[in-house]
């Protein structure tokens, strides 16, 4: 946790443009230099809470990325061989300049995405948590020595780093993604091609700074920009170059797949963290306090624009006015919206326009086919045109788009359950399976359930369910992989048969 003192010196309001923050880059990295586009171009970078210019920076296209691509693949003749306890240093070291500079990071973070400051700085928290995990599970990553069935031979298993790896990551976790990811990857002997997303390059650049003074070797970690334009381009390099042993990627199911499909021809190693459709099923017996507590943590973290965002609160019969009363009464009560940078705001903008319509879609669709709206319902515009109202949905029927649809928003959706077997049939009726959520004071109850759901991950009583020493990671259409704990290795190494004969 950080202390009070840093949270508010990280909340002091900042102009990051004027100020000249030292992480605010505005060149992506490649082996070691600072560069622009081969091209030339470039693209802004926009607050989303106030619609202006944070920074701009390249606008690489696939000419750029090969670069980036051949120095990781040049760094890793050497990164491969830096022995597990060196490799743990310099993460360490990594880790200790990103805790030093948190506070500016936050600051960068909030100005990108919108993230209200004191959730950057948790992210910040939560994203550096990796680089020490994985700085310690660096000298971990042991083999095996197998008893042979004849007496002439000797089985070793070793595992080894498979090779330059590409990162895609998203704009809702514009450090902690990239940190689970490269954490891992760099722990386990692996160089990589850094692509953030185009909404939150800033984030990226300013990790790679610190990870530059830390001393990791250059071409270690690249990062390339791109605007959205150019984004297919560079992704299907890096699936398709020979040069990547892997990809590793975080963001919507419907470019998960096209990066899948595009990894098939070199039969590369692909870990996808898509899309969720968390159900937040609350049963007669729970301790409802509890269960509106976790629900606004799951629900309104980063605005509802998480993967792991309770999407479809399935309330048993019994309690079911009760929790939509006391959820409607917590929002009004203690959410705040405006400008992330505001220590008070606890709602910040939606990311970008697309998301905005998106979200907007969803609630008039429901709306219209008849469901009631408890609280807000609509645009915020006297906050900005990005800004949507903390809403909460009842009377929701199947046909609705919000009943099966990912919302990525603000907006709470009840939906009534008789039963367990009812709440089970409601909640695995998708094809998506990242997280669920499951209220309950019955212990037979909460492990039954637990079991059937066709989730990766549970929060039993818990609204918050992320943390690095957890594996996390989603079943069908959610992905593949694990990513966190030690498990989070696996991704980057194969494991190599050494069969020693005529012993
Ligand atoms: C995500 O939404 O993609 C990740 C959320 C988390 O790590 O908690």
């Amino acid at each position: 946790m950080l202390s009070a003192s840093a949270v508010r010196a990280a909340m002091r309001p900042r102009d990051i443009t004027s100020r000249g923050l030292h992480l605010l880059k505005q060149m992506a990295l490649i082996n070691g230099e600072w560069v622009g586009a081969a091209s030339g171009r470039t693209f802004q970078v926009m607050n989303p809470a106030e619609n202006s210019v944070v920074a701009t920076v390249p606008d690489m296209n696939a000419e750029d990325t090969q670069k980036a691509i051949r120095a990781a693949a040049d760094a890793f003749t050497t990164w491969q061989d830096v022995t597990a306890k060196d490799r743990s240093i310099l993460l360490r070291k990594w880790y200790n300049l990103l805790v030093q500079n948190q506070n500016e990071i936050a600051t960068i973070m909030t100005s990108e995405s919108g993230k209200p400051i004191k959730e950057s700085l948790g992210e910040v928290t939560y994203g550096n948590s990796f680089i020490e995990w994985f700085s310690e599970e660096a000298r971990r990553i042991n083999g095996e020595i197998i008893p042979s069935p004849q007496q002439s031979k000797q089985i070793f298993l070793t595992r080894q780093p498979i090779g330059p790896v590409a990162l895609i990551t998203p704009w809702n976790f514009p450090h902690a993604m990239i940190a689970r990811k490269a954490g891992a990857s760099l722990a386990a002997g692996c160089t990589c091609v850094i692509k953030p997303a185009e909404d939150t390059p800033l984030t990226a650049l300013a990790m790679a700074q610190l990870a530059q003074d830390a001393g990791i070797p250059k071409g270690v970690i690249n990062v390339i920009t791109s605007d959205r334009k150019n984004a297919p381009e560079i992704g299907k390099l890096l699936c398709q170059s020979p040069l990547i042993a892997g990809v590793s990627f975080t963001g919507s199911t419907a470019v998960g797949k096209i990066l899948y499909e595009q990894c098939a021809d070199g039969v590369k190693r692909i870990g996808l963290e898509l899309g969720g459709n968390a159900p937040f099923v609350v049963f007669n017996n729970a301790d409802l306090n509890k269960a509106v507590q976790g629900a606004m943590v799951s629900k309104f973290r980063n605005c509802g624009q998480t993967c792991v965002s309770a999407n479809r609160f399935l309330i048993q019969d019994e309690v079911f006015d009760e929790f939509v009363s006391m959820i409607c009464d917590t929002m009004k009560t203690t959410l705040v919206i405006g400008n992330g940078k505001d220590e008070h705001v606890t709602i910040g903008p939606l990311i970008n326009d697309n998301q905005m319509r998106t979200v907007k879609n969803l609630v008039d669709d429901a709306v219209a086919k008849g469901a009631k709206v408890m609280v807000g319902g609509k645009t915020a515009e006297k906050y900005g045109d990005k800004f949507f109202e903390p809403t909460v949905l009842t009377n929701i029927t199947e046909d609705m788009a919000v009943y099966g649809k990912e919302i990525f928003g603000p907006v709470v959706v009840c939906i009534r359950f008789k039963d367990e077997q009812e709440a089970l049939d409601i909640a695995n009726c998708t094809r998506s399976g990242l997280a669920a959520y499951v209220y309950s004071n019955d212990i037979a109850q909460v492990f039954r359930v637990s079991k059937k759901l066709e989730f990766g991950m549970v929060g039993v009583n818990e609204g918050l369910i992320s943390t690095t020493e957890a594996a996390f990671g989603g079943v069908k259409e959610s992905g593949i992989g694990r990513e966190g704990s030690s498990h989070g290795i696996d991704d980057y190494i194969y494991i190599k048969y050494v069969c020693l004969g005529n012993l």
